[in-house]
């Protein structure tokens, strides 16, 4: 990948701002927007300006130290009071990503370490700016030990199949399940990816199409009604997907579709790979059943992307924004410390403890 990589998440501290690559735009047009106040910050997640779970992450690290930077009050209790309801408010903006909860969890963890240790406000700022810094800056090592880690599982010339965009733009880069495919880009792989569409957003063309037809990969949208057809014709070797939550038996939410895709790869005996951070695992969560799956407006499949509306007036819509894929269908998790395989509750386990 280039070093003037597209980046989808920027603090911009000496504006006391964000700087967020705007993704609804994509693939039309590449432009940033500039985001001071919380108001802006949980309306660009909402509205999926900034999207996918360790993007989200990083968004949120980066609003509540903001947040904390505008707050006026100089004693730690009131400093306190105040940074906890700006994440709680942050933490409303989406409910399925983990990461989301996680890096807002790690940020609060932060705070009281160096309010416990008699710091002044002003410098607990400052070490939550550190732990923000962090969270980015580890992502983009936990996305590219996913990729090395995915690499060992493919061979050059392999057609993959992804849903969704778990890419570059989705984390602090590399993405997850896109990793291998940008490493193998920069090693001469030839891969053949197969870029399902992802209605009703358009995911998967707007943006994995986008992100892999820029770094040079041979990608091909298909819509996600072709997976069985695509499958069939012996191009796919391996789907790779990312994730929102991993729960500790191994069932994982991904966007809406995935688990379609998982259920077909078994049938034409294709392995199927969740690409997973460890920050994604959510061991608090026994099943997929546990997993807040976030509903959407009607309207994104109703009538946005089309000059006229694709429905008859008034007509209900169901949107859930995602799905759980039963870990049945899954044939291994990729995280960067590792590679599981069934039983996943076992193995996710002890992943959890290193
Ligand atoms: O609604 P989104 O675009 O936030 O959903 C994104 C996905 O489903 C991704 O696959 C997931 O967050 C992993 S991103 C590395």
């Amino acid at each position: 990948m280039s070093e003037n990589r597209i980046c989808a998440v920027r603090l911009e501290d000496e504006h006391s701002a964000m700087a967020i690559l705007d993704q609804t735009r994509l693939p039309g047009e590449v432009s940033y927007l500039t985001l001071t106040t919380q108001e802006e910050i949980w309306d660009a997640i909402y509205r999926l300006k900034v999207r996918g779970a360790p993007a989200i992450g990083i968004a949120a690290a980066y609003g509540i130290y903001l947040a904390a930077k505008a707050i006026q009050a100089q004693d730690r209790a009131g400093f306190a009071a105040q940074f906890q309801k700006a994440k709680d408010y942050l933490a409303s903006s989406r409910p399925t990503a983990v990461n989301l909860f996680w890096a807002l969890e790690r940020m609060q963890r932060r705070m009281e370490a160096e309010a416990a240790a008699g710091l002044p406000v002003g410098e607990i700022k400052a070490a939550l700016r550190e732990e923000a810094d962090a969270i980015c800056r580890e992502d983009e090592e936990v996305c590219k030990a996913i990729g090395e880690n995915a690499l060992t599982l493919l061979r050059p010339g392999m057609g993959l199949m992804t849903h969704c965009n778990a890419g570059a733009i989705a984390t602090a880069r590399y993405g997850t399940a896109l990793a291998p495919m940008h490493l193998g880009q920069e090693r001469g792989y030839n891969f053949k990816v197969f870029a399902d569409e992802t209605r009703p957003l358009l995911k998967g063309s707007r943006l994995t199409a986008w992100e892999l037809h820029e770094a040079g990969v041979d990608v091909t949208v298909c819509c996600d009604g072709m997976c069985s057809n695509v499958m069939k014709n012996g191009w796919v070797d391996a789907v790779l997907v990312g994730c929102d939550r991993v729960a500790a038996n191994g069932d994982a939410a991904n966007k809406i579709g995935t688990s379609t895709l998982s259920i077909v790869a078994k049938h034409y005996g294709v392995p199927f790979y969740v690409c997973a951070p460890t920050s994604t695992i959510d061991m608090a969560c026994k099943t997929g059943e546990d997993i807040h799956i976030e509903l959407r407006k009607p309207e994104e499949i109703t009538e946005m992307w089309f000059e006229k509306p694709m429905a008859p007036a008034g007509v209900k819509a169901y949107n859930p924004a995602f799905d759980v894929t039963d870990a049945q269908f899954i044939t291994a998790i990729i995280t960067e410390k590792g590679i599981i395989r069934p039983p996943f509750a076992q193995g996710l386990a002890k992943l959890m403890e290193k």
